[in-house]
């Protein structure tokens, strides 16, 4: 597990934690001592040092609720991952209405609602760190993921835009761009390992380690990047 500076006592938010890259961040962060809530759906049982809050992260009324518990439990809020992702694969053509909205109000929207529930404390505290959980796909597009691509391109961007407005008030924001990480959300994906210039899946663990770098106080000239991590399948 990555070690960094600066993460003692801080409180840290992970939506979509229950499992994956985002229970790997909840961990990594705990790890290095910070006050750690994990908002999802199905959130994580008796992770230690870890509040968990069965959140779902479109509903601006739960957000509100969520946010106002850590608060309450945890102190005003200093780190703030978006993590929480949906992947349908479906052909453009077949991707209905609801399924598109889904797609972004869940991936987009709901980076939105935290972000605007966060940032009014990162600003008492003069400090933040606002980390978006983009992917490859967000750049370059993908065949069957249109609704995907769109919703992390739009969160790439939302991000940069936090990067832009609040530098000058001790608040960075940055993007991780995952591609072919070793989760249940590839599914059948995982067949394409051989295809990765580095001959693997990436690891849960490795995105949690780039995060937690991006959250610590060592970070603070970095804002408004995207960092890519995906073994060399997309290099631009
Ligand atoms: N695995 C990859 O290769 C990969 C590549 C690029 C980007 N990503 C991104 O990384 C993030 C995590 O992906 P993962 O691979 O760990 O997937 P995962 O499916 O294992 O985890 C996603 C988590 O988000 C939660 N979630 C879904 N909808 C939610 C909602 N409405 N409210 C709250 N929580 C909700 C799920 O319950 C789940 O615990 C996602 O944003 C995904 O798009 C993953």
């Amino acid at each position: 597990m990555v070690k960094v500076e600066g993460l003692a006592g801080r409180v840290a938010v992970v939506t979509g934690a229950g499992r994956g890259i985002g229970l790997e961040i909840a961990r990594a962060l705990a790890a290095n001592g910070a006050r750690v809530a994990a908002l999802d759906l199905l959130p994580p049982d008796d992770e230690a040092g870890i509040l968990a809050l069965e959140t779902d992260v479109s509903d601006e009324d739960a957000v509100d609720a969520a946010f106002n518990r850590i608060e309450e439990e945890l102190g005003s809020v200093s780190i703030l991952v978006l993590n929480a992702g949906i992947l349908p694969l479906v052909p453009l053509v077949e991707t209905s209405t609801e399924l598109w909205e889904r797609t972004l109000s869940i991936n987009l929207t709901g980076a939105f609602l935290s972000i605007r529930r966060a940032i009014p404390g990162m600003r008492v505290l003069g400090y933040g760190r606002v980390i978006g959980i983009g992917a490859a796909a967000g750049k370059s597009g993908g065949a069957r993921s249109a609704a995907y691509a769109a919703s992390k391109a739009g969160l790439m961007t939302l991000v940069k835009s936090v990067a832009a407005e609040y530098a000058r008030e001790g608040i960075t924001a940055n993007v991780v761009a995952p591609a072919l990480i070793d989760t249940a959300l590839l599914g059948g994906a995982r067949e394409l390992a051989g295809r990765v210039p580095v001959g693997r899946l990436g690891t849960a663990a490795e995105v949690a380690s780039l995060v937690a770098f991006l959250a610590s106080s060592e970070a603070g000239y970095i804002t408004g990047e995207v960092v890519d991590i995906n073994g060399g399948t997309l290099i631009d």
